[in-house]
């Protein structure tokens, strides 16, 4: 039977912290369910940061902040592809910092992979069409290219979420970290912030525990300072950071050209964007205010902003961000403790809701984005992205963004760089270059004594001996 638990048993300074905000009543299921029930909640309860909370609570009163007034469209870099005098002294400048250790990769793979209809982390989904590829292989072997250009075991940084930790743990092990050795990648699991009721009241998973949710992919600057990740990064004398989403498999990881110019400029924060062309494309769009950068999501701005035009006949906003950034890592450390905005979502949550087990009931989690630090960088260089080449995300099951897509863009991009070293992929079905084989074009020439086209025509790969 559940013994009752006197109140004295919570720690003076937790009763106090829950008393000042009327939230005692949040202990009610775990005094009923006994000690060790109560021991544990206490135990999560303590661990809540309340200022955050208290910004939260606000956050659900005030609600989000209308989208600023007289925007402009911010100086946009051409592509990294693109051979022009300025983009050729920032490749130097790059692969300089890459040969001398300055930069590490980071990836952020917190989300799971639900809306493909897959179980597991988003990186586990296996993309490539022939070789089965996972999207973790295709950026590891990117990775490991870079590496050998560059000679030097650059730092790979692996966010993950506390739904996914064990898990992409598990499949790194598994696959004996691709090679890229498992003292030279580090997954970060990011925290958590608990979700509210619509009064702003604590919500329990169940009696021991908060509800609580991912706090955002702007939980990597935090993650990344707390868990002593800055540090050992820096201890490698590594001062910058290069940064992109998990679910992109046409990235190129650390491309030298970005990294160069978000030196040569001495950027605190960049970022590259893709050019929208169609006003109702569903990306957030970076835009100037008040000499500052930042990035706008599409649900906040209408139609007649979108579809405005500019001198060239282009659309006036086009930089629609694709999450690719670069960070001097001292940005990084100072946004961990920046109070980012919040950013809510209104949505069912299985919680207590009076009884013991945990029902389907309203909730509000609150998250904050990587991309909200923008305004606060002092110098930011926002780059455009070659579309065909960089960027063709795995977002959706079916349609815009999904698993077929993102194929069909791999598929071409290979096609045209097997096409231009003279090579005849097979004319049907789908082909892919085995991942980490060349960076772009023109490192894929440098290899073309080492190639072979094997699987039918369809995979493009380093021969075998
Ligand atoms: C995001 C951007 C959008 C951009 C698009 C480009 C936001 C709100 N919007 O949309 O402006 O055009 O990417 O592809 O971000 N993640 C974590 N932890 C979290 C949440 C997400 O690590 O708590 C990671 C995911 O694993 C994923 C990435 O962040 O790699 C993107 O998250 P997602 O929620 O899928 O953002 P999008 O809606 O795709």
């Amino acid at each position: 039977m559940p013994t009752d638990t006197h109140a004295t048993e919570i720690p003076p300074g937790l009763a106090r912290q829950l008393q000042e905000r009327g939230l005692e009543a949040v202990l009610e299921p775990a005094r009923r369910a006994g000690p060790a029930a109560l021991r544990a909640l206490v135990r999560d309860l303590e661990a809540v940061d309340w200022t955050m909370l208290d910004r939260q609570r606000a956050a659900l009163l005030e609600g989000p902040p209308p989208p600023p007034e007289g925007l402009e469209p911010p100086e946009l870099l051409p592509p990294s592809l693109q051979d022009t005098p300025e983009n050729r002294a920032a490749a130097e400048a790059g692969w300089e910092l890459l040969r001398r250790g300055g930069a590490a990769l980071a990836t952020v793979a917190g989300g799971q992979a639900s809306r493909l209809g897959f179980e597991g982390p988003k990186g586990a989904f296996p993309l490539g069409p022939v070789s089965g590829a996972t999207l973790f292989q295709i950026l590891a072997g990117q990775v490991r290219r870079l590496r050998e250009r560059a000679g030097w075991k650059i730092p790979w940084v692996i966010q993950t979420g506390p739904g996914n930790h064990a898990d992409t743990e598990a499949f790194f092990e598994a696959r004996s970290w691709f090679g890229l050795g498992r003292d030279r990648v580090r997954l970060v699991c990011q925290g958590t912030l608990p979700a509210l009721s619509e009064e702003g009241g604590f919500l329990l998973a169940a009696p021991d525990r908060l509800f609580r949710n991912p706090d955002g992919h702007g939980g990597f600057y935090r993650a990344l300072t707390r868990s002593g990740t800055l540090a050992w990064l820096r201890e490698q004398g590594v001062e910058h950071l290069f940064y992109c989403q998990v679910d992109n498999p046409l990235v190129r990881m650390g491309d030298p050209v970005f990294l160069g110019h978000h030196l040569l400029q001495r950027a605190d924060m960049s970022v590259k964007v893709v050019e929208k062309t169609d006003p109702a494309e569903k990306v957030g769009l970076v835009v100037r205010h008040e000499g500052h950068h930042l990035c706008v999501e599409y649900s906040d701005l209408s139609e007649e902003f979108c579809a405005r035009r500019a001198a060239d006949g282009g659309l006036e906003f086009r930089a629609g961000n694709i999450a690719l950034h670069a960070f001097r890592l001292d940005f990084v450390e100072a946004m961990a403790g920046a109070d980012l905005p919040l950013h809510l979502a209104r949505k069912q949550v299985r919680a207590l809701d009076g009884h013991l087990d945990p029902v389907p009931r309203p909730g509000v989690k609150f998250e904050t984005f990587v991309f909200d630090a923008l305004p606060r960088a002092g110098k930011v260089v926002v780059q455009l992205a070659d579309r065909a080449e960089e960027f063709s995300p795995v977002k959706n099951r079916e349609g815009v963004d999904s698993i077929r897509s993102s194929r069909e863009h791999a598929d071409a991009r290979a096609r045209r760089w097997m096409e231009a070293l003279g090579l005849r992929p097979a004319a049907a079905g789908w082909t892919e270059i085995e991942p980490g084989l060349a960076l772009d074009l023109e490192d894929l020439r440098r290899r073309r004594d080492e190639l072979e086209l094997a699987c039918g025509g369809r995979l493009l790969r380093r021969r075998r001996a």
